[in-house]
């Protein structure tokens, strides 16, 4: 059969993205894909109207550089869109964990995502707000929309910090280091050593070949700078928002552009034998949503691991079922 290129959406011509919430995350979010190009039309929701006029008048400033209109919207606006990103809710402070948000945020999706559904009930949800994993599942419970329209930004944030660890420590270009973490976005999340390749050689054999000592201990330095950076960076400037934001874009993009690009996100499926739990795995990304086709092939350990992950995921989603 011959091959036939993914057929290339027109996106920046007609492309329309919703984003809920005009918190930090949702307009840098907004100020990322104005200036990325890819959509025409940029809709930002907030229950807080005068603060997401304030947003939208300062960012139509920049769209001055740029292709997209945007502008302040209603629930009504998510029609047509060809996803709605959910960043609204609150976030961590310095000391929380990511888990202890569930029960506020959950409450809040439970108003959300009806209205989001009622008006784009083919739209593609994109969840940003944490605990990501958890808020992915409820967003699928609430929606009824098919698994892979529904994915949570999940690990691509710790994978993207993963490869910057390593790639600092090896000298390389991030993009050059071929590593992820699956799991939990938060404390259980892991690192995928086994898989983790330079020049399409594992990082022991890279060590060998330049001649460097593999040192066991700078890499799980590597793996705890990825797991405690937002805590580190809340406790410093009180936030997160552009890595997420450039990881949220970078999530939006194989979506418009219809291009199967792999990234781990997070979804509801079953893992490592847990079941109807949301957690991140290598995705295929195309305007159908997030695809599972080709399962990781890990070791008995990451396995093991990944389980743990599920299941502190598992136990957090059993805590807001009703
Ligand atoms: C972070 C937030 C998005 O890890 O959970 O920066």
């Amino acid at each position: 059969m011959n091959y036939q290129p993914p057929l290339v959406v027109g996106h920046a011509k007609s492309t329309k993205i919703v984003i809920v919430g005009a918190g930090s995350v949702g307009v840098t979010t907004a100020y990322a894909l104005l200036l990325s190009g890819l959509a025409a039309e940029i809709v930002l929701i907030d229950i807080d109207k005068n603060r997401a006029l304030g947003e939208v008048m300062d960012l139509s400033h920049a769209a001055h550089y740029a292709q997209a209109k945007i502008r302040v919207g209603e629930y009504v606006d998510c029609a047509g869109a060809a996803a709605v990103i959910i960043t609204a809710g609150v976030n961590q402070k310095p000391g929380q964990t990511r888990l202890d948000l569930v029960q506020t945020n959950h409450a809040l999706f439970e108003n959300i995502v009806p209205q989001i559904v009622e008006n784009a009930p083919d739209t593609i949800l994109i969840v940003a707000t944490n605990p990501v994993d958890v808020l992915t599942y409820s967003a699928w419970k609430i929606s009824g929309f098919p698994v892979q329209r529904v994915i949570g930004s999940g690990t691509s944030m710790d994978t993207t910090r993963f490869r910057h660890e390593l790639g600092r420590h090896f000298g390389v270009s991030p993009r050059s280091v071929h590593a992820v973490i699956v799991g939990e976005h938060g404390d259980s999340q892991l690192p995928v050593w086994s898989l983790a390749t330079i020049s399409g050689m594992r990082l022991q054999d890279y060590c060998g070949q330049a001649g460097i000592d593999y040192a066991h201990d700078d890499m799980e330095e590597c793996a705890r700078k990825t797991r405690e950076a937002a805590y580190e960076i809340i406790q410093r400037k009180g936030k997160t928002n552009y890595g997420v934001a450039s990881v949220l874009v970078s999530i939006i993009e194989p979506i418009i552009t219809n291009g199967d690009a792999i990234m781990t996100v997070s979804r509801v499926g079953t893992y490592a034998g847990v079941e109807n739990v949301s957690l991140s795995m290598p995705c295929k990304l195309n305007r159908d949503g997030a695809h599972q086709d080709v399962p990781l092939l890990l070791n008995a350990s990451e396995q093991e691991a990944l389980r743990k992950s599920a299941l502190s995921i598992k136990e957090a989603i059993m805590s807001v079922e009703k």
